[in-house]
C-alpha cells in the first residue's frame, strides 16, 4: 500500500494486510534497491512479499532489512526473509545481540511460568549481517538512511531517517507514536532511565513523515508528535503511554 512517494506499507496485522501480530512493516524504494523496515511476527510472512509485488515493486531488489528493535512482532520473520530473498539484516549492536541470544537471556529474566513472555522464548534466533552505530549512514541507491540510536522502548532501539524529495521521513519503531505516545515495558525490558535521552535524539530534526510501527502514521508535521512526547517528560514529567498495538 503506497503511503507517499517511495514509502509503502507492506505488512501490518492491525490494518489487516498481513497476519495478526505483525507490526507495521514499511518498504522504502530507492533506485534499484528496496529497504524493508521490520518484518513482522509470522514465521511465514509470504503475504508481506505478496504485498510488495502487488505494489509493483520487485522483491529481488530487497537488499536491506533494518530492524528498529528485536521484539518478535518486528523481527521474528527475519530468518524467513533472509532465506527467501537474501536480504541482509542490520540492527544496533544491542538489538543484534538480542536477535542472536534471545531477549530474556540478554536482560537476565527467568520467566518460565509467565505466559505473557512466551513469544520472547519462542522467537527465532539468528545473527545479524551488520551492526549500526548511532549516526551511521547507509547509502542505498539514491537515498541516504541515517540510523539514530534511541534507547527507551528497548535498550538498543533505533529510528531510521531518510530524506525523500526534501521531506524528512522517520521510521520510529516503538519509540514514539502519533500524538506523543511512547511504549514502556516492565523493567528490565525497557530502558526508562534513558527514554528522555532517546527522544532527545529525535528533537529538532524537522521530521515531516512519522512512520511508527503501531497505530497511525502521518505524512507531515511528524516533529510535533515527537516534541509532544518530550514535553510530557520535561513539563508534565508523565508520559502518555501506548497501551495496545
Ligand atoms: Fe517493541
Amino acid at each position: 500500500m503506497k503511503l507517499t512517494e517511495r514509502v509503502y506499507l507492506c505488512g501490518s496485522g492491525a490494518f489487516g494486510i498481513s497476519p495478526d501480530g505483525d507490526c507495521h512493516c514499511y518498504v522504502i524504494a530507492a533506485i534499484d534497491e528496496l529497504i524493508l523496515i521490520d518484518c513482522g511476527l509470522s514465521p511465514d510472512p509470504s503475504e508481506i512479499l505478496c504485498n510488495i509485488k502487488r505494489d509493483g515493486l520487485d522483491p529481488k531488489k530487497l537488499k536491506y532489512l533494518l530492524l528498529t528493535h528485536a521484539h518478535p512482532d518486528h523481527a521474528n520473520a527475519c530468518a524467513w526473509f533472509r532465506a527467501s530473498t537474501g536480504v541482509r539484516i542490520w540492527a544496533s549492536e544491542y538489538e543484534a545481540g538480542v536477535l542472536e541470544n534471545g531477549l530474556l537471556e540478554t536482560v537476565g529474566l527467568e520467566t518460565d511460568n509467565d505466559p505473557g513472555l512466551e513469544q520472547f522464548r519462542r522467537m527465532n534466533r539468528l545473527r545479524a549481517d551488520g551492526v549500526l552505530c548511532d549516526g551511521e549512514t547507509l547509502n542505498i541507491g539514491d537515498l541516504t538512511v541515517t540510523a539514530l540510536l534511541t534507547p527507551g522502548h528497548t535498550h538498543g532501539s533505533m529510528c531510521f531517517e531518510v530524506e525523500i524529495n526534501g521531506k524528512k521521513m522517520l521510521f520510529a519503531g516503538d519509540e514514539v507514536f502519533y500524538n506523543g505516545f511512547i511504549s514502556v515495558l516492565a523493567p528490565p525490558l525497557s530502558d526508562y532511565a534513558n527514554y528522555r535521552r532517546g527522544l532527545a535524539r529525535l528533537c529538532g530534526r524537522g521530521i515531516d513523515g512519522l512512520f511508527p510501527s503501531h497505530l497511525m502514521w502521518t505524512l507531515r508535521g511528524g516533529q510535533k508528535h515527537i516534541d509532544k512526547a518530550m514535553r510530557n517528560f520535561t513539563e508534565r514529567q508523565r508520559p502518555d503511554l501506548k497501551l495496545y498495538s
